[in-house]
């Protein structure tokens, strides 16, 4: 399948869900008002891989990303409740110790990029297609 439809209406604020599409993890994170604020926030000089949030988001509320990490390609943690989100409160990469913020951008760690955003488009308020 290349694409897939995702029903985003059971996600409540702060929790992630993980899909597969082609084959890889896709996290989908529905962020809470302070997570939004951090990202959108957040100056372009901090980052390794400036990108603001408004151009990786098509809405605030939805963080859509391919959950590989761009280092080696170890699956972050922080998506499951209790695990850790790194020292910016977004994804860890245990792997080799990446850290990644609200928006999925690197902030520390030797993981050289953002974590992907895959092409995605609303269908309705509460569903995407991804692919
Ligand atoms: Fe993630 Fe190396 S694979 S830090």
């Amino acid at each position: 399948l290349s694409s897939t439809e995702v029903d985003l209406s059971p996600i409540e604020e702060g929790q992630s869900v993980t899909i597969t599409w082609r084959g890889k993890p896709v996290f989908i994170r529905r962020r809470g008002a302070e997570e939004i604020a951090l990202a959108e926030e957040t100056p372009l000089a901090d980052l390794p891989d400036p990108q603001t949030d408004e151009d990786r988001v098509e809405k605030p509320e939805w963080l859509v990303l391919v959950g590989v990490c761009t280092h080696l390609g170890c699956v972050p943690l922080g998506q499951k409740t209790g695990e850790s989100r790194g020292d910016y409160g977004g994804w860890f990469c245990p792997c080799h110790g990446s850290h990644y913020d609200t928006s999925g951008r690197i902030r520390k760690g030797p993981a050289p990029t953002n974590l992907e955003v895959p092409p995605y488009v609303f269908l309705t308020d509460n569903s995407i297609k991804i692919g």
